[in-house]
């Protein structure tokens, strides 16, 4: 674990904070001394964790937006600067996700993820710039391993976040100078998360763990942990990176030579 604090005196913002990965990021970013506001589309997921993010002694806020709305999250980015005082860390979490055959996948089906994971993270990093631009400041994008290979009934997701990667680059060259980093997370399956529990079954989590090289699924906890690497001052030269947080799982599926 890191020395406590390593974001005293910052605010963030957390699309999709109020579960899953997202909720983790906030919380552990609340535990290093960061006001958090977290966003997502309904406040039945936001209040359970803005309450646990106030119980740490940190100032929180939870706004109900479709990152969809580009209108909607720069009232969230506005409400957070106004009720928060400034804006430092931006992590972009929200994302959408089922597995569909691209065969059986309708235009709405691919672009409605598309709309959430890779627009909703330029629609929010946008909103978020001027504020990022105040005083400089970091960005995380969550991504997904699923591009690095053709991940079956996921061509919308792994299009999407193989689009974040890209962004995430882009905006690491052009907001450098401004003094934003920006970095992304690819984790592979985390156990206790919507992804896992919508996407695997009890088969392919056991051959995730039986696959992977450190012999385990990934936590929320490792999600967490890189974000504060990344958002901290011990990343201070580290800008336009997709960290990927999988135990070396995806790597795993090289085949043996001579196979
Ligand atoms: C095929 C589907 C579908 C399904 C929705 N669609 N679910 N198509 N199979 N299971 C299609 C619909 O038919 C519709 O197209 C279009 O997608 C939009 O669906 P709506 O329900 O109208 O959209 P909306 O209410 O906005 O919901 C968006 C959603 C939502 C993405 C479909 O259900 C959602 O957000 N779900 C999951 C959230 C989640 O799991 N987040 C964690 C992601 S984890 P038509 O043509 O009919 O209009 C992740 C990392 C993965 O991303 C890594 C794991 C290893």
């Amino acid at each position: 674990m890191f020395a406590p604090n390593l974001l005293e005196g910052r605010v963030a913002l957390v699309t999709g904070g109020g579960t899953g990965i997202c909720r983790g990021i906030a919380l552990a970013f609340a535990a290093h001394g960061c006001d958090v506001a977290i966003t997502s589309r309904t406040m039945e997921h936001l209040e359970p964790t803005v309450a646990e993010l106030r119980a740490t002694g940190r100032r929180a806020i939870a706004k109900a937006a479709d990152v969809r709305d580009p209108a909607a999250v720069t009232d969230v980015v506005n409400a957070t600067v106004a009720e928060l005082g400034r804006l430092d860390i931006l992590v972009n979490g929200a994302a959408g996700n089922f597995i569909c055959l691209a065969e059986n996948l309708s235009p709405n089906g691919f672009g409605t993820v598309v709309d959430i994971d890779l627009k909703g993270t330029f629609h929010v990093s946008k909103a978020a710039l001027p504020h990022l631009r105040a005083h400089g400041g970091s960005v995380v994008n969550i991504s997904a391993t699923l591009p690095y290979l053709g991940t079956m009934g996921q061509s919308h997701a792994a299009a999407a976040k193989a689009g974040i990667d890209s962004l995430t680059r882009t905006l690491a060259c052009e907001w450098g100078p401004y003094g934003i980093r920006v970095n992304g997370i690819a984790p592979g399956p985390i156990e206790g998360t919507e992804g896992v529990r919508r996407l695997t079954n009890e088969q392919s989590r056991e051959s995730a763990i039986r696959g992977n090289p450190l012999g385990r699924m990934g936590t929320i906890d490792d999600i967490a942990n890189a974000s504060l690497f990344l958002c901290s001052e011990a990343a201070s030269f580290v800008n336009g990176v997709t960290l990927v947080v999988d135990g070396g799982l995806w790597l795993r599926s090289a085949r043996i030579l001579g196979d």
